[in-house]
C-alpha cells in the first residue's frame, strides 16, 4: 500500500513538473486592446483584400492576386487563438493553415513560405493592435485577457 502510494506520489509530481511552460509558451501573450475602427482603416490601407475575401467587405478596384481568394474570419478556420491570430499576420508562414480543397492555387512559395506579404517593416505597432482587434470578432476565437491597468496614485 505505502509502495502504491509512493508510486503515485512520484507519477504525479512528474506529471505537474511537466506542465510548467516552457520559455517558448504563448501562455502571457498580450497586446493592449485596440480601436476596432482605426483596424478597418489598417485592413483597408493594406490592402489585405488583394489576396483575401471578409464578409461585408469588398473592393473592386483592388487586383486580385489569387482566383480564389482566401477567406478571413468565420469558424473553418484553424486559428483558435488570439495568439494564432497575430502570429498569421505577423509571422504568416509559422504554421499555415490547413485548408479544405477549394483553394487549388498554390498559397506558398517555392521555397515552402507563405505567399502572404510581410507588413512587418511598414505596419506599426499600433496599427497591428488596431487590426487584431478588428479582424477577432470575425474569427471564433478565444479573446485575450487585455492587461488591466491599476490605479496609481500620488502620494
Ligand atoms: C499577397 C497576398 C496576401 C496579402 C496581401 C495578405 N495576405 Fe493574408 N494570407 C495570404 C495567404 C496565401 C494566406 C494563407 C496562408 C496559409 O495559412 O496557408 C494568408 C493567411 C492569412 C491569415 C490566416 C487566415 C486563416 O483564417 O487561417 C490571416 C489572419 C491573414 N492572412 C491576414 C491578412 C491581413 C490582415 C492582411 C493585410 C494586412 C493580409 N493577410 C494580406 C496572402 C495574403
Amino acid at each position: 500500500m505505502k509502495m502504491l502510494i509512493v508510486f503515485t506520489c512520484i507519477i504525479l509530481i512528474s506529471v505537474l513538473g511537466a506542465c510548467r511552460y516552457s520559455p517558448d509558451s504563448p501562455i502571457g501573450f498580450s497586446l493592449p486592446k485596440g480601436d476596432l475602427l482605426q483596424g478597418e482603416k489598417v485592413f483597408i490601407h493594406y490592402q489585405c483584400q488583394a489576396c483575401h475575401v471578409l464578409d461585408g467587405y469588398e473592393d473592386k478596384a483592388l487586383v486580385k492576386e489569387f482566383d480564389t481568394p482566401i477567406p478571413l474570419g468565420g469558424t473553418t478556420s484553424t486559428i483558435k487563438t488570439y495568439a494564432q491570430l497575430v502570429t498569421s499576420v505577423i509571422n504568416p508562414s509559422h504554421k499555415l493553415a490547413h485548408r479544405n480543397n477549394s483553394i487549388k492555387e498554390k498559397l506558398t512559395n517555392d521555397d515552402g513560405r507563405s505567399k502572404m506579404r510581410v507588413f512587418n517593416d511598414v505596419m506599426t505597432v499600433q496599427e497591428l493592435i488596431d487590426l487584431v482587434t478588428f479582424l477577432q470578432p470575425k474569427y471564433q476565437v478565444k479573446p485575450v485577457n487585455y492587461t488591466t491597468y491599476g490605479v496609481y496614485r500620488m502620494l
